[in-house]
């Protein structure tokens, strides 16, 4: 199949937006939603059958192909709504791990919603929520392990670590992390929350003890559609964060019923992997990726911006300087959104980083080179009216 805006029709996207910003939400083909929504009408049509007979089997055949996917087993797999849930299930059922003085640390890359969780969760039980600085974006993945081993006391309990961050977009090198917390005792959370359909993913063989990751980012899925790996050795600890019919079950059969809710986002997992199957994931990384790097390469020429983040650290994302001085803080950056968005018609996310402003572009099939050709223009007409 090729790529670029002949495809762009297989989304319901507008036509008329230049749409760099497919990491906030994903965007869902048609094909996928139509998907879900003839489970939706099935299951309308005899609810009792559906949820009792038929939501099971469609479940477990949704968690097979997602398993082999990224690379897990199936029986060590569930599905909850989002990456959040993920974390916060996660957080919770650890909850009684911690005492007081405990830390939980994680890079400055952090999801801020992530990091709201951890002071939660140390406000609950008295341990510290930490935050430590990795420098962006010139670091590579030896001085992230330095940092990371001059962050860890006997207090380190758990580490919070995104597979590809928010804010920078680098992927993180999680292997050799979670070997290194391992060897000291310190629990490893893996938030993955772009990675999978990012990154050719195979969850068992980083060793972590947790790992959450969207389907409703990069592998195209309807919005609600998460996946949370859990260690066998944790399996029995973990629960939902709401408490429902199975409870005392297995973990598998507890996390699948948290109450009547539509179920439609999980089972559209089938026709999303197929979708994602037919577009062929090497190709897709290969073009995304790629395109990422030609746009970051064009955009730091042409506006003379000498620092960005190695391109081996990279996905189908990359953030840069936005070389103009302005006010930091969060309503600026929705400012810039809306700006952007208003003038330009270009969906472009701004985020605060070590006291800075990136834009963070994203590279998707859907692309091609005139889109950050467009972003070029308007940044430069942005720029010299705010000199
Ligand atoms: C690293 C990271 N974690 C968590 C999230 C939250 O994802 P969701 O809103 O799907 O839970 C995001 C969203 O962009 C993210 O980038």
């Amino acid at each position: 199949m090729e790529f670029g805006y002949r495809i762009k029709n297989e989304w319901l996207l507008d036509d008329g937006v230049t749409f760099l910003n497919h990491g906030s939400f994903g965007a869902t083909p048609l094909k996928v939603l139509q998907a879900k929504e003839e489970f939706e009408r099935r299951l309308e049509r005899e609810p009792f059958t559906f949820f009792i007979e038929e939501y099971n089997v469609l479940l477990i055949e949704s968690l097979s192909k997602l398993a082999k996917f990224v690379g897990s087993k199936e029986e060590n797999i569930v599905l909850v709504e989002n990456a959040t849930t993920g974390v916060n299930t996660v957080l919770r059922s650890l909850e009684k791990e911690l005492k007081p003085g405990d830390e939980i640390i994680t890079p400055n890359h952090v999801y801020h919603g992530v990091w709201n969780t951890m002071k939660f969760i140390a406000n609950r039980t008295g341990a510290k929520a930490v935050e430590f600085d990795i420098p962006f974006p010139v670091v590579n993945n030896e001085l992230i392990i330095e940092k990371i081993i001059n962050q860890i006391t006997p207090k380190t309990k758990i580490i919070i670590l995104d597979h590809i961050a928010s804010p920078t977009a680098l992927i993180f090198p999680v292997k050799e992390i979670i070997e290194l917390c391992r060897s000291k005792g310190i629990i490893t959370i893996i938030d993955g929350a772009h990675a999978p359909g990012m990154l050719e993913l195979n969850i068992e063989s980083l060793g972590a003890d947790f790992y959450t990751g969207n389907c409703h980012k990069w592998m195209f899925t309807p919005k609600g559609c998460a996946l949370l790996w859990i260690s066998k050795e944790w399996q029995s600890k973990i629960n939902p964060l709401v408490i429902s019919l199975f409870h005392g079950n297995s973990f598998q059969e507890e996390f699948a019923w948290t109450g009547t809710k539509n179920p439609a986002p999980w089972l559209s997992l089938s026709p999303a992997i197929d979708f994602y199957n037919a577009l062929d994931f090497t190709k897709v990384r290969e073009y995304n990726h790629k395109l990422v790097c030609d746009a970051t390469e064009l955009i730091c020429s042409e506006l003379k911006i000498n620092e960005h983040a190695n391109y081996d650290m990279l996905g189908f994302m990359s953030s840069i300087e936005l070389p103009v001085k302005m006010k930091i803080d969060e309503k600026t950056t929705m400012e810039l959104r809306n700006h952007f968005m208003k003038k330009y018609w270009i969906e472009l996310p701004f985020h605060i980083f070590d006291n800075r402003i990136f834009f963070r572009i994203s590279a998707q099939v859907y692309n091609e080179i005139d889109d950050y050709k467009k972003l070029v223009s308007a940044l430069k007409d942005f720029i010299t009216k705010n000199k």
